[in-house]
């Protein structure tokens, strides 16, 4: 009878613990302490319990009938204390992800992925990247570009001098072209004796105070190529920028060669495109940049004999090249950072 009611006691109080609600705590409180509960039922098996072992049970029959409706209050209570927001409507859950996203995803500039696709599309041509840094000295912007003292493309007013030309005998300035990774990277292969054969392309910022417009801006980018093997020649170029367009901007891609005249290189020509630069409109030659094979001049100046080498060289600018292949009216919106347009390339 005392282990009945041992089991008695801890069933119900392991029941009771797992209670949560009015309804369920008063279905228990029948089952254990009402008229016809499981108490009353043992207190009725007092009567077959031998004589001398009768005070023994009514004792523990009456604990464990304190214990229960102690602990029957007590569960009362705590229910009773538990948040009323219970029957109050829906719970928040703060775990639950929202459904408005504050955090806007980013993406890669436009400029920045022109630049990854264009020197992917010449490194599949076997171009490596070379680069040079932004701000340079006239040695490399101009003199071993063939550039010499007097020459107008070196006029303080089309140039960012950070040093006095008149005061200065190297005076730094911030590049106006990538044409100066040519040069680095030529005097680097003669002092290291890596090459030639030299094969880069080099992509990066240049500057020109130029007054901003559609089309212009005092900064931009360009992206440089160079090409020096034995017997490079002009056939190579012409190739080399058709595979070029093709790749990059389909099939149908059409470009010429104008003739044209840059320091550097001998003979030069300007590259251009046909492209329609709006939706619907008819599709015009747009200036890409420039080229040729590599002035003779240049490759002495950085040591380089012409005898046994010749290569191709050009230059596009980045801008134009994003401006043809997305259709964007303005050069402007490209530096603005206007997140909603951005968002649409
Ligand atoms: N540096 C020239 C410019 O900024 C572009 C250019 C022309 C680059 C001919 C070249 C080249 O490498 O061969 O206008």
């Amino acid at each position: 009878m005392l282990a009945a009611l041992d089991q008695l006691e801890s069933a119900a109080i392991a029941e009771l613990s797992g209670i949560g609600d009015p309804a369920a705590l008063e279905a228990w409180r029948i089952s254990y302490l009402g008229a016809k509960g499981k108490l009353k039922a043992a207190m009725g098996g007092l009567k077959d319990v031998p004589p001398a072992d009768k005070p023994a049970v009514g004792q523990r029959l009456n604990a464990v009938k304190v214990k229960l409706e102690e602990a029957f209050k007590a569960r009362r209570e705590s229910l009773a204390a538990a948040p009323a927001a219970r029957d109050d409507g829906p719970q928040v859950d703060l775990t639950e992800p929202g459904l408005i996203s504050t955090s806007a995803v980013g993406r890669r500039h436009i400029i920045t992925r022109v630049r990854d696709e264009l020197v992917e599309v010449f490194a599949r041509m076997g171009f490596s990247v070379a680069q040079g840094p932004e701000l340079e000295d006239d040695e490399h912007n101009f003199i071993k570009l063939n550039i010499p003292p007097g020459h107008p493309a070196r006029e303080p007013i089309d140039n960012f001098y950070v040093d006095s030309p008149l005061k200065t005998e190297r005076p730094r300035m911030l590049r106006s072209q990538t044409s100066t990774v040519q040069v680095r990277v030529m005097e680097d292969a003669v002092a290291k004796g890596w090459g030639p054969p030299i094969k880069i392309v080099s992509p990066g910022r240049v500057y020109r105070p130029d007054t901003v417009d559609a089309t212009h801006s005092f900064m931009f980018h360009q992206i440089e190529g160079l090409y020096l093997d034995r017997g490079v020649s002009m056939v190579d170029l012409k190739t080399t920028l058709f595979q070029f367009a093709r790749a990059y901007f389909g099939p149908g891609a059409e470009i010429r060669l104008r003739p044209s005249f840059f320091p550097f290189t001998e003979p030069s020509a300007e590259f251009d495109m046909k492209i329609a630069l709006k939706p619907g409109e008819p599709p015009r030659w747009i200036e890409l940049g420039g080229c040729g094979m590599v002035d003779p001049a240049v490759l002495e100046m950085c040591g380089i004999d012409p005898e046994v080498w010749t290569g191709f060289a050009f230059g596009f600018g980045i801008e134009r090249l994003a401006i043809g292949k997305y259709g964007i009216p303005d050069i402007r919106l490209l530096f603005e950072n206007d997140a909603r347009f951005l968002a649409q390339l």
